[in-house]
């Protein structure tokens, strides 16, 4: 979603603004802008469309001054227009802000500012905040104190005022924004990687705060303008993680990184021997955990499809109940919670809207609540008492490769856990901790699958309009996943189902050349999923099946068989979902897509 940078410092601001943006770039956007505070007062320049309109115009137009806050917006309130981009200033041309979020009170909000007779030229709710600031007096921390009773909703701001040119207040209810503290120099942006280039000492902002950015340092207030106390913390992480190191494009290079981000996100939660895990490094209280009865997964998008494989892993090793629910969904629903089920929030980016209000029930409700999450001190992270943190780094394409992999491995853990606090560990859990460990050279394996595979697949794919992703068990959730993937970067439409299930409906879709992907791993229910393949090849379907080579009864009835190496079934899920994320992206590329960047999309949903 929308993507906010910050700058007060002593170097030209223009340069840096564009490059935080460049950074935000993946959350996704459709116009951007920036506002620079100099001798002429607060100067503004916007763009429809990419960056590079932008850029073109900050070329033409040189905007000098040391001060400056930046934006990419995805619309929400009015049109992708240059009108509607951010920044936006007040009547006066005194005030601008940066907004990232949703004012609830817009409608009465717009009327009133209208009947005081004030004149808006765009169509957002952002416009309006910059009204209410500009028509206060006072210093502008002063100013933002008053404002923030009167705006309801979600909202992360940033705002300049010519009353102090060397100044930013930045505020927050919702959207994160986190505060970088460089040399002589203080930046604010919606998140750490447009931060890295610049500093790696941060303050994540927590709901209601209120940051006042200038050369000399940064100063949080409570909304009430008081001042509070927030940690500096410094980032592991480095601005190279952060970059395509040669690849062509940032999914292909997070595709690569998984037995990386698979392997140190094994080793985090084992013990010294490296024979069984450390249940200590979950930071779950043993006593609390002794008491659950069942376990309630929610999430997203892809991270969904981590806790439907999470389910199958915690029920057979932890013989627990698992309930998987869409956050969005459930925190509507008004479920039935208490001390006896562990919610488990799963999020690579720890920011997802209703995700967050998902486990925010849960600890209402005096659950034990924790998170599977890819960015520590997030929202999530800190919402949570135990903590599991993926260690894939930041994963910079929108469509998320290497989080949900290191998810299923963090939920497998997880699983182990719990197997660990109800005595049912036995001499197989070592075996298993050993084949996880062996499991990034299997990722390996998979990952060195001939191109030409590949080209074959986006043949079979691209023949079609629609195609059809199957697979039964905990292998349902790769075809999910698989058709996932292929309809958010290639914009061809894909569905996932279960084997099973296809004759109550599906197979009428199928006809000569019709795809169907095949999640198809050697596992007691292959025979029955072979049954269907049948079906749909009687019915001339084309069939790419993901399975181990020289799979029996598969080599008469695929048209192209991707292999991968034949490992544990509770790890199938891991290697399986490999091709299908190169299926993807190869047809992507193939159609000349944004890969990184699909159309519509943001990377991490922060509103609802
Ligand atoms: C798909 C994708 C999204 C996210 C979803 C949840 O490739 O990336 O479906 O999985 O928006 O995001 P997080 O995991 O950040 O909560």
């Amino acid at each position: 979603m929308c993507g906010i940078i910050g700058y007060v410092g002593t170097h030209q601001a223009v340069p840096i603004l564009l490059e935080g943006l460049r950074r935000l770039e993946y959350r996704g956007y459709d116009s951007a802008g920036l506002a620079v505070a100099g001798h002429a007062g607060i100067q503004i320049l916007r763009a429809e469309g990419k960056l590079v309109n932008l850029e073109e115009k900050a070329y033409g137009t040189p905007l000098p001054g040391v001060v400056g806050i930046g934006h990419t917006r995805w619309a929400t309130h009015g049109a992708p227009t240059e009108a509607n981009a951010h920044p936006q200033v007040d009547a006066t041309g005194t005030v601008a802000v940066v907004h990232n979020g949703i004012l609830e009170n817009y409608a009465a909000l717009r009327a009133e500012l209208r009947s005081a007779g004030v004149e808006l030229s765009s169509d957002t709710d952002t416009e309006l905040i910059a009204h209410l600031l500009g028509r206060e007096e006072g210093p502008l921390l002063e100013r933002v104190v008053r404002v923030l009773p009167r705006l309801e909703g979600q909202y992360a701001v940033v705002a300049m005022s010519t009353n102090a040119p060397d100044e930013l207040v930045a505020f927050r209810q919702g959207p994160p924004l986190v505060v970088g503290a460089g040399d002589g120099e203080m930046l604010v942006a919606s998140d750490v990687t447009a931060l890295l280039s610049r500093t790696r000492r941060v303050i994540f902002l927590e709901h209601g705060d209120i940051a006042r950015l200038g050369r000399g340092g940064i100063t949080v207030f409570d909304a009430g303008g008081h001042p509070v106390d927030r940690p500096i913390e410094t980032l592991d992480w480095d601005a190279a993680r952060a970059e395509k190191g040669g690849y062509r494009h940032f999914m292909l290079k997070e595709i690569h990184e998984q037995p990386d981000a698979v392997r140190n996100t094994v080793l985090a939660y084992l013990d010294a021997e490296r024979r069984g895990i450390n249940i200590e490094g979950f930071g779950f209280d043993p006593h609390r955990l002794e008491k659950i009865r069942r376990v309630q997964l929610v999430a997203c998008g892809t991270s969904w499809h981590a806790c439907l494989v999470g389910k199958f892993y915690i029920e057979r090793l932890a013989r627990l109940p698992v309930d998987v629910d869409y956050a969005s969904e459930y925190r509507y629903r008004d479920p039935l919670l208490g001390h006896e089920t562990l919610v488990i929030g799963v999020t690579q980016s720890g920011e997802t809207a209703d995700t967050l209000a998902a486990m925010e029930l849960g600890r209402r409700a005096g659950a034990p609540l924790a998170t599977v999450c890819n960015v520590r001190s997030s929202s999530a992270w800190r919402l949570a008492e135990a903590r599991l943190l993926t260690q894939a780094g930041p994963e910079i394409g929108v469509a998320s490769t290497k989080a949900f992999t290191t998810q299923l491995v963090a939920l497998l853990l997880t699983a182990l856990a719990l197997r660990r606090v109800r005595g049912l560990d036995d001499a197989r859990d070592g075996e298993l901790v050993a084949q996880l460990q062996r499991l990034p050279l299997a990722l390996e394996e998979a990952l060195g699958v001939p191109d030409e595979l590949y080209r074959r697949g986006v043949d079979l794919i691209t023949a079609s309009a629609d195609s059809l992703y199957l697979g039964r068990g905990m292998l349902y959730p790769i075809a999910l996943e698989g058709a996932l993937k292929l309809k958010e970067i290639s914009y061809l439409h894909a569905e996932g189902y279960p084997g099973g299930e296809m004759k109550h409906g599906p197979i009428a879709l199928v006809d000569d050349g019709f795809p169907v992907v095949a999640v198809a791993p050697r596992t007691p229910a292959r025979e029955k999923l072979l049954g269907n393949l049948r079906e749909v090849r009687a019915r001339g379907a084309a069939i790419l099946a993901v399975a181990e080579a020289g799979a029996a009864g598969l080599d008469e009835l695929a048209d192209l068989i991707v292999p991968v190496p034949d490992v544990d079934p509770l790890l199938q899920p891991l290697v399986t979902v490999v091709p299908l994320q190169l299926l993807a992206y190869n047809v992507a590329v193939e159609l000349g897509l944004d890969v990184d960047q699909p159309r519509n999309l943001a990377k991490s949903v922060t509103v609802e």
